[in-house]
């Protein structure tokens, strides 16, 4: 089952659900060049694989939004397929990194392996697709190192575990969670309301569809907490959400 976005978009995308919780893995390329990336190759590599032989794109990176198995279970196997670098996500992820293997044995994902990026990503770095280019945003809260990362010309943006389509991610406690809607509110939904987003898994959805109707970080909901984003405790107790 395959997920089609407009083909009108200058960086073209095929969303693939990998693994056994249906993780949206996305092959994205340049149209003008056919140079590409593969985000969050969590498992199944096969049919990502037979998609990219297919279309013809030239794989030049795999990125990575987060750690968890079912996002990067497979990049180091398809890193060694291609020939190509792991990219992301930010070094704050070191930690999950290093619990992989046993995050992905409790989970049943039992072709994980884990992997070491070829380089850590910092927020607003740029990173070329043929004649497209990714901005990183560095995200946390779902997990410390979590990138976004987005198109302006084609107004997409590959979001991970951070946003779903009326939900959020799941966070370790509550000053997590106030992180990861600080991260929503003020590094995502800036982007723009006419932003197609690719969550980690389910449909996709656009940040203005989310301002009204997502329960956690919709306009209505944030009246309630958007104040302590600017409270010197917040800023105490995390100093540079999202650096
Ligand atoms: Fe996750």
């Amino acid at each position: 089952m395959y997920r089609l976005l407009p083909k009108h978009l200058p960086l073209r995308c095929k969303v693939i659900p990998v693994t056994h919780v249906a993780q949206n893995c996305s092959v994205i390329w340049c149209f003008e060049t056919m140079r590409g990336a593969v985000i969050d190759p969590g498992g199944d590599i096969d049919p990502v694989m037979a998609f990219i032989d297919q279309q013809g794109v030239k794989v030049e990176r795999l990125l990575i939004t987060h750690s968890h198995p079912d996002h990067a279970g497979a990049a180091s196997a398809l890193s060694a397929l291609l020939a190509v670098p792991i990219e992301g996500p930010h070094r704050a992820e070191a930690a999950v990194i290093a619990t992989m293997t046993t995050l992905a044995a409790r989970h049943g994902f039992f072709d994980c392996q884990p992997y070491s990026p070829d380089r850590w990503l910092e927020d607003g770095n740029i990173i070329r697709v043929g004649n497209q280019q990714l901005q990183v945003l560095h995200c946390p809260g779902h997990t410390d190192g979590h990138v976004a990362y987005f198109c302006a010309d084609s107004r997409l943006a590959f979001v991970g575990d951070i946003l779903f389509r009326n939900a959020i991610g799941a966070t370790a406690d509550p000053l997590h969670h106030l992180v990861l809607l600080h991260s929503i509110r003020r590094k995502l939904f800036p982007l723009g309301d006419d932003v197609v987003f690719v969550p980690g898994h389910h449909a996709l959805s656009s940040f203005g569809d989310e301002r009204v109707f997502n329960p956690y970080v919709s306009d209505f909901a944030a009246e309630e907490y958007e104040h302590l984003f600017d409270d010197p405790r917040f800023l105490q107790a995390v100093p540079d959400p999202g650096s």
